[in-house]
Formats: structure tokens, sequence, C-alpha cells
């Protein structure tokens, strides 16, 4: 599937209502948006929630608790959420002791304003200061409106051991870091989830190894800049020397360390940074079977001017030589990426080295948006938003016409290959049938015989959709 505008990836990534098993007397209603990030962090708040006496409920009408985790990286995921809140209101004027809370990005881009601006709103809490909902709570329920913005150094909840929601049972997310200290000139996430740091690689293993026991056959492990990750005894990166630097647990190690729980499980990553992205990480990959050959390495832009404009660190050139390492060192590794069109400047000439790029790299899936100005970013303070949005939105229906088209014919060349897949689920389209990714990250197709989920099988792909390998076991 190619999700092709800003509508649709907000769609594809909304969360659903969750279910846990707790046994809380109230009920807790807990909805995602925005990135995996998010959906990690919910289960972290179901576990903290279910140590006060939260159980949760797909039925918002029955919550005790509604709770919102929100992104902020375009104006339209924040309009979605907005829209969400006056769902709940109808609900809150039925049963006035309902709680409201917004939690994650929206909630610290907006603060305190948040409760002014949305009336319903009862808490707002950011993502580093989860630990103090039940606090919270308590002073909501004493008939209070309670805010904890605060963000962290330190904080990883690594001691937390996530409450799985809306699971398959076979994949999972391990965070391993928190933040970013990039600051791309587009971007609202280092304002939102503050600076970058690293969790214990022991508790990261323990994780996996705890998830491997449980039956769970695939973690991926997230960050918003995975090849950045770097942990020497719980220090900040920014505060490390160079000597701690150099005698720190890359994530390298920690691919490898991950990797060793048990060749049964899949190592899956996101999100690779390609100024960070170094040879070292590509020869654990190919080092290891159990670890996917399945690299998402946003471009953003295709041009070097545009580049230092959004402050991304690399340059055409330098993006172009990650991929031919890509290409040397893992050469059956299938590249997806981000792409932005329409920021600040960008003109014709910017834009079609862009779509040279794509044409170059022939990228097996795109993320693609059009610029979406956010407040306080560096972009918003110094360039002008000069792109009209209509022709934003022609230059992103022209990258998504070349996607499409590159990724059905990725997914044709899967054909008459034999794919070693995971099995994931039953197949939406017949019961008869099931469903599941190879290495590359491609969904594979193939009956349903006497397959569970969570087996390895090996399919022969004789048939294809734009976005799907259909074959045989063998
Ligand atoms: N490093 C992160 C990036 C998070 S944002 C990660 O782990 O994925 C995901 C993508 O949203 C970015 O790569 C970028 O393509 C897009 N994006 C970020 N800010 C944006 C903005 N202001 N307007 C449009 N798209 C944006
Ligand atoms: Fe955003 Fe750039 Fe970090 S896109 S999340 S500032 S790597």
């Amino acid at each position: 599937m190619i999700l092709s505008s800003n509508k649709q990836i907000d769609e594809a990534r909304q969360g659903e209502a969750l279910i846990t098993k707790g046994q809380g007397t109230r009920k807790l209603f807990l909805e995602s948006y925005g990135c995996a990030m998010n959906f990690s962090d919910s289960e972290i708040v179901a576990s903290i929630l279910d140590g006060a006496g939260y159980s949760t409920t797909r039925n918002f009408e029955e919550a005790d608790l509604i709770l919102v985790n929100t992104c902020a990286i375009r104006d339209n995921a924040e309009q979605r959420v907005r829209g969400r809140l006056r769902d709940f209101n109808a609900v809150k004027k039925k049963n006035p002791g309902l709680i409201i809370g917004v939690l994650g990005c929206m909630a610290e881009r907006l603060k305190s304003n948040l409760l002014e601006e949305e009336k319903i709103v009862d808490l707002v809490v950011g993502p580093d200061a989860y630990r103090d909902l039940p606090n919270l709570l308590q002073t909501v329920g004493e008939g209070h409106k309670a805010v904890n913005v605060l963000l962290s150094r330190e904080e990883t909840y690594a001691d937390i051991s996530p409450v799985r929601l809306d699971t398959n049972g076979v994949t999972a997310f391990i965070s391993i870091m928190r933040g970013c200290d990039n600051m791309c000139s587009f971007c609202v996430v280092p304002y939102t989830r503050g600076r970058e740091r690293s969790r214990d690689p022991e508790s990261i293993t323990q994780e996996a190894r705890e998830l491997f026991e449980k039956g769970y056959r695939e973690v991926t492990l997230l960050g918003q800049n995975v090849d950045s990750y770097l942990w020497n005894s719980g220090k900040a990166k920014k505060e490390m020397s160079e000597e701690e630097k150099q005698s720190g647990f890359t994530f390298a190690m920690l691919l490898e360390k991950v990797a060793g729980v048990s060749p049964d499980l899949r190592v899956r990553f996101s999100t690779s940074n390609p100024k960070d992205m170094l040879d070292d990480v590509l020869h654990a990959i190919a080092k290891h079977e159990n670890i996917c050959k399945y690299i998402h390495l946003p471009v953003q832009s295709g041009n070097t001017a545009m580049l230092e404009r959004m402050n991304r660190g690399y340059s055409r050139e330098f993006y172009m030589d990650r991929i031919a390492a890509i290409h040397r060192i893992v050469p059956e590794a299938a590249i997806s990426t981000d792409i932005i069109t329409g920021f600040c400047g960008e003109t014709d000439e910017e834009f079609k080295d862009t779509l040279r790029v794509m044409e170059d790299v022939r990228y097996d899936f795109a993320y693609m948006f059009f610029y979406s100005e956010r407040p306080g970013t560096y972009a918003q303070k110094k360039y002008s938003d000069d792109i009209p949005e209509e022709l934003k939105k022609s230059r992103l229906a022209e990258v998504i016409k070349l996607q499409q088209k590159h990724s059905a014919e990725r997914v044709r060349e899967g054909l008459g290959k034999i794919h070693r897949v995971l099995v994931e689920r039953v197949s939406k389209r017949s019961e008869e049938m099931m469903s599941g990714r190879n290495s590359q990250n491609t969904v594979v197709v193939f009956p349903r015989g006497e397959l569970k989920i969570g087996d390895y099988v090996n399919v022969l792909a004789t048939e294809c959709t734009l976005a799907t390998l259909i074959g045989k076991v063998v």
C-alpha cells in the first residue's frame, strides 16, 4: 500500500480503541495518532494506569477516562484531534464525571493553552510526564484541571513493562531512545519530544527476550534517529565526553545484541537518518539473517541547497553515497523514504532534483507529504512559507504518481522468487488465506492450510497486485 497523502497516512496510522485484560474497576478509552512511537508510548501509559486501577475499553461511551495520544507533525494531524474532541464532548454532556485528557506532542506543543482552546479537556500531559498520570488524575478528581508538560533529559520508561495493546501476539514495538537533537528546520519533534536520550541496552534486550518467550516473533526498535543511539551509563549524548562517546554502546552493537535473542526473532528498526547511518550498521544487518533487510532512509528532498535550508545535515551526494553503501553491503535490502514537497523557496529545478533522486533510487515505498508550517520551528521563524498550496499539492501528486509506479515495479520483481514470511494474520480478503511480510517488508498472501500465526513459511510468489505478493507455500 502506498500512503499517498497526509490524510491517508493519518487514517492508516490512526489508533483504535484498545483492550487490555487488567483487573481495574475504572474504564480507560485510549486512542493514538501519529507515529509508531506514539503507539508504543500508549502501551506505557496503559501499563502505568493499569497500576492505578484502570482497564481499557473499546467503547468510549462507557469510559470513565478518555485519553488521546496526539501528533503535532502537520496541521491536519492536529485538526483531526480537535474534531475527535468534539465527538467526546457529546459523551461528556451525558456523563459529566467523564475525564478527558490530551497526551503526546500536541499536549507538549500547546501546553495549558489547550485548556483554554478546548474547554472539555481536563488534563494535558506531555511525552515525558506519563509517570505522573495517577497524581494528575487525582487532582482532576478533586475538581481541578491538571497539566504536566515537563520534558526530561533522562526519562526512557526503561523499567516499565508495556501493556501490549491491540496486538496480534507476534509483532511488537520496543522504544530504544526518546527525543531528537537534529533540529531539521521544518520539524516540531525536537520541541515536543525534547532532547535525545538512549535507553539502557540491557533493558531493551530483556524486553525483547520476554516478548520472544511470550510467543512474539518480530520486534521493531524505535527511535527518531536510531543510528544516533549511544549508551554510556545513562548520559545524554550531548553530555558525553569524546572518550565516553568512543567507548559507548552503539546502534550496530544493539542490533546484534537483540538479534542474538533468538534466530527466530526478527528485528526491524525505524528510523534511520542518512547523516548518521554508517557502514557498521549495514554490516550488522548483513551479518544476521534475522535482522530484516529493510531500511527506511528519509531523503525529504533531492536538492542540496534545499537540504541545507531543511538543516538535514547531508547533501544529495552524501545521501546517494549511503544508498550505494546499502547496495554494496546489503544488496537485497528494500529501501523506503519520506519526501516533503513545497518546502520554503522550493524552485521547479529543486523539485525536479527530488524526482531525479526517486528515479535513481527507485524506492520500494514512500511516505509523502506537502509542507505544513509548524509554529516555533526554525523555518517558521526564518523562512517564508511561500509555495502556494496548489503547487505544493500538484508537486505532491507528481511524487505520488512516480512512487506508485516504482512500488508496483518493485513488488513485481518479487515474482518467481521464494520469500521467507512470518505469518501475522488471517488475510483481510479471505478467511482461507493468511498474510505476513517478507524480510523486505512486502506483504505476502498465501493459503491458510494448517498454518498458525507466528509460524515462518517459505512462499513462492506466483501473482501480485500493486502492493502485495500472492503465492503458494513450498
Ligand atoms: N525522524 C523521524 C521523523 C518524524 S516525522 C522518524 O522517526 O520518522 C516523519 C516525517 O514527517 C518526516 O520524515 C517528514 O518527511 C515529515 N514531516 C515532518 N515535519 C513536517 C512538516 N512540517 N510538514 C510536512 N511533513 C513533515
Ligand atoms: Fe524531525 Fe529531523 Fe528529528 S525530521 S524527528 S528533527 S531527524
